[in-house]
């Protein structure tokens, strides 16, 4: 148990009682620790009860001004400002490489910000990161779990390290478990998990202290459908519940469509930032796609009768209308040569992320490796401050 002596010293600041009680708690309920637990979870999370209430009420969840990150000579957060609002479902886009772990990192306090500030729920990452952390939740890709620990022993001894009495732990993880599909498992060491398991119980982890932000990094990225979707269910009921704000970024377009609002990062900078619907408006109008007998008469007909200047593309002729269930009808009056197919289609979130980066959302994903190699958290909580 030598592992937890760390605890009880930084203690100090904590009321002693609640401290002995914590670690009483702590040695009850793990009778393995590895010293990397408390390297990862035990420095960061026993100030929670030190928590500022007040920040609850604070008008802004996450706030950013003028954040750049460089590495060397390379600028991977150029000059980004925004702010998400408690309670919000915020949606951070971007291709592979544009900056959007990097801005998570500073947000977690795990990298520094080159310039520029950033607060969340009300405390200072810079000048306050004790106090960050101990509002927020994590729940990234990488692996952060003990693997001599059964799945249960994972979540209880992080609820005690964030100050859940011990007789609540289970009371809380159970649903949880439940949720990700692991109570029967739960009394298995993680070392014998799958890859999927493993992330299930990270995401039940990050959940279970009921922290105010929530930041996801691609959460669900390899899960299988089913999964992903009792996730979002749980997460649909935990922000009703207890209004977390969450920071997610995602190259689902299912999980995008969720978001509140979404801001698009692209090299570093913020391309856009609205909610879905606005995002999708921005982009302009619908696109029927009509494939005629003769599209190039077609064209200077509709041109001539209905001002509206198409297109000839492989597919036929493309028309930008503002709405197309309503244009439609109107077309057909005016047609002349046979029509093979008509086709309306609304812009999606797929067409804002092409529009605003050049690329489509799915050519966006990562190799998994390279994002793991990539991925600061995998060397955050061992080298803070790098
Ligand atoms: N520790 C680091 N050292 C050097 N370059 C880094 C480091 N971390 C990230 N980068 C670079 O910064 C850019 C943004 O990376 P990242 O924030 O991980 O992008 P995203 O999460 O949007 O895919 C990338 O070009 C990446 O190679
Ligand atoms: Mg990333």
């Amino acid at each position: 148990m030598r592992a937890l002596a760390p605890l009880a010293e930084r203690g100090e600041r904590i009321p002693g009682a609640r401290v002995a009680q914590r670690v009483d708690d702590a040695q009850e309920l793990v009778e393995i620790t590895s010293a990397n637990h408390l390297l990862n979870l035990g420095v960061v999370h026993h100030r929670r009860i030190l928590a500022d209430v007040s920040t609850r009420n604070g008008a802004s969840a996450v706030e950013v001004e003028g954040l750049v990150r460089r590495f060397g000579d390379f600028t991977a957060v150029d000059d980004v400002s925004f702010s998400v609002k408690p309670g919000e479902l915020f949606g951070f886009l971007g291709p592979n490489g544009a900056g959007k772990t990097t801005t998570i990192s500073i947000l977690c306090t795990l990298l520094r910000p080159t310039a520029g500030a950033a607060r969340v729920a009300g405390h200072d990452v810079e000048r306050d990161p004790g106090a960050v952390r101990s509002n927020i939740g994590l729940v990234f890709q990488e692996l952060t779990l003990d693997d001599y620990l059964t799945g249960a022993q994972n979540l209880s001894f992080h609820a005690v390290l964030y100050g859940y009495p011990a007789g609540q732990v289970r009371e809380r993880a159970a649903p949880l478990l439940e949720m990700v599909g692991l109570t029967d498992r739960a009394d298995q060491q993680v070392r014998f998990y799958s890859g999927g398991m493993k992330r299930r119980l990270e995401i039940a982890r990050g959940l279970l202290h009921s922290p105010r932000v929530l930041f996801l990094d691609e959460p669900t990225i390899g899960l299988d459908p089913q999964t992903r979707s009792h996730i979002w269910e749980y997460v649909d009921t935990l922000r009703e519940r207890e209004s977390t704000t969450m920071f997610l970024t995602t190259h689902y377009m299912d999980e995008a469509e969720r978001c509140d609002r979404i801001a698009i990062i692209d090299e570093g900078r913020i391309v856009a930032i609205d909610t879905p619907s606005a995002l999708k408006n921005s982009i302009g109008a619908d696109t029927v796609t009509l494939a005629t007998a003769d599209d190039e008469a077609t064209r200077r007909q509709i041109a001539t009768d209905l001002g509206i200047e198409g297109e000839l593309t492989a597919d036929g002729l493309r028309l930008r209308v503002p709405d197309g269930e309503s244009f439609v009808p109107r077309l057909f009056d005016h047609l002349r040569a046979g029509v093979r197919s008509v086709t309306v289609h609304r812009p999606s979130l797929d067409d804002v992320f092409l529009e605003y980066t050049g690329r489509a959302i799915r050519d966006a994903e990562a190799g998994a490796t390279d994002r793991l190699k990539m991925n600061p958290m995998v060397r955050g909580f061992r080298k803070q401050g790098t």
